[in-house]
């Protein structure tokens, strides 16, 4: 499959998506968002990927928000399908796909771009990143997830702080609140994230599944987490999987997860 914004490479079971618009700073036009929902999903069906990486193109940023010029003169009715759609096709999406995703954060992460970021697993920002929610400084709110993202990672009291002030924190803050997990050098990160994939993905696949929708059952309203984990734990004992990571276990060698 090709795409206009966006770059694929896969390797040792890690797919890299690289949203590819320097000039704009990687900003998240409609077709970029569609041709990620396309990326995603594909990256997720395929059985060589174990681990999705999220990047931007360029040393500058990760993706710089929602492209402004498409939505500047919306109506109220298409702001609201604006920001329904983006969630369905693109941040609820990601956020509950079965194979993990890891955004390299190499740059201003902004609005759509930090909320992209936040609808990933886990975050690892290169040292001059800059992460923000500047949406109220043109007269809007966060619409793809970050009102409720941003205070689920960092606590309500600085979110409020964070998106009140429209304000961009560094990657040191960004540590230090736990938005990011780790913080490296631009040439390191994605290496680092490389790395901490093929950790990843000497894993059972399957139960690497179960332990996503088990996390994020915890922050869905109405939804009993534990009662989720002891379904989702209970599926393990009838996975391939399970036979392969006791037996390897008991037989004293290496698993070799058939990832079903
Ligand atoms: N939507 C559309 N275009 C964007 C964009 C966005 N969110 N962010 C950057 N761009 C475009 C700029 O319009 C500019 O295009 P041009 O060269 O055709 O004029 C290009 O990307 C480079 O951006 P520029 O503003 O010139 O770079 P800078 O280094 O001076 O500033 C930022 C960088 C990130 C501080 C600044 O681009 C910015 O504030 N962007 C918007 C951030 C934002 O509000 N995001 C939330 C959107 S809801």
């Amino acid at each position: 499959m090709s795409y206009t914004n966006l770059l694929l490479e896969t390797n040792h079971g890690v797919t890299t998506i690289t949203i590819n618009r320097p000039k704009k700073l990687n900003a998240l036009n409609k077709e970029t968002i569609g041709e990620l929902h396309d990326a995603f999903k594909f990256a997720d069906q395929d059985a060589e990927t174990k681990v999705i990486i999220v990047t931007g193109s360029g040393e500058k940023a990760f993706v710089a928000g929602a492209d402004i010029s498409e939505f500047s003169d919306y109506s109220v009715e298409e702001g609201e399908m604006l920001a329904a759609n983006g969630q369905k096709v693109l941040f609820d999406f990601v956020e509950n796909l079965s194979t993990p995703v890891i955004a390299a954060v190499n740059g201003f992460a902004l609005g759509g771009g930090l909320e992209l970021a936040m609808a990933s697993h886990f975050r690892v920002a290169s040292d001059h990143a800059k992460m923000g929610l500047p949406e109220v400084s043109l007269g809007v709110i966060p619409g793809y997830g970050g009102t409720q993202r941003l205070p689920q990672l960092i606590g309500k009291g600085r979110a409020m702080e964070l998106i009140m002030t429209a304000g961009m924190i560094d990657a040191k803050d960004a540590l230090n609140y736990g938005l990011v997990n780790h913080v490296t050098t631009q040439d390191e990160l994605l290496p680092l994230c490389e790395k901490i994939a093929g950790k990843i993905a000497r894993n059972s696949s399957v139960a690497i599944g179960a332990a996503i929708r088990s996390i994020n059952a915890n922050f869905i309203d109405g939804v009993n987490g534990f009662n989720t984990e002891i379904k989702e734990f209970g599926k393990c004992f009838g996975t391939e999987d399970f036979t392969e990571g006791t037996t390897a276990f008991l037989e004293k060698r290496k698993t070799d997860f058939p990832g079903k």
